[in-house]
């Protein structure tokens, strides 16, 4: 088990379609070990395959809040929408590929979603809450889409200098 860097806004990877899981091989098993131990690590509630800079259709996700339940690890390959609520829910996201930036999105307030899992086979299930909102979020880093393309254009750019200054930052540190 390793931890990924995660990669930060703005980045092409971030802006890439990833490409479908053909097979899940134990390669595939190790990914998802390490996006989930990165995760848990940042700390975040999710976290996309690209975010690590593998363009590949797998997220993970554990959106468990109460601290005396248990933890509920998803892994997500091949995620698709079937079903989306007319009921749409406002949260406010963030993204570990945008640290520290925050602002409020709206998505349909339920989803459903077909997957494969670690053992090859086909789930559905529908979420809810903050669940479906994650959910949705992950998928769309999976098509190139960050919640900040949800903004408008200067909040959007405002947001992209503060991280193109982040970077510089870091590349001195
Ligand atoms: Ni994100």
């Amino acid at each position: 088990m390793t931890l990924r860097p995660i990669l930060i806004h703005p980045d092409p990877r971030l802006k890439t379609v990833a490409k479908p899981v053909d097979r899940v091989t134990p390669e595939i098993g190790r990914l998802a070990e390490d996006m989930l131990a990165t995760m848990y690590d940042a700390p975040g509630i999710g976290l996309a395959a690209p975010q690590i800079g593998v363009l590949s259709r797998i997220f993970v996700m554990d959106c468990v809040k109460e601290e005396d339940a248990p933890a509920r690890p998803m892994v997500l390959i091949n995620p698709e929408v079937t079903w989306a609520s007319d009921e749409t829910a406002t949260y406010e996201e963030g993204c570990l590929s945008i640290p520290e930036q925050y602002a409020e999105v709206s998505r349909p307030a339920s989803v459903r979603m077909r997957w494969t899992d670690l053992d090859g086979a086909t789930r559905e299930e529908e979420f809810g809450g903050l669940w479906a909102t994650c959910a949705q979020h992950e998928l769309d880093h999976l098509n190139g889409r960050l919640f900040i393309d949800y903004l408008g254009p200067i909040k959007r750019q405002l947001i992209t200098r503060k991280m193109q200054k982040l970077k510089r930052e870091k590349a001195r540190a």
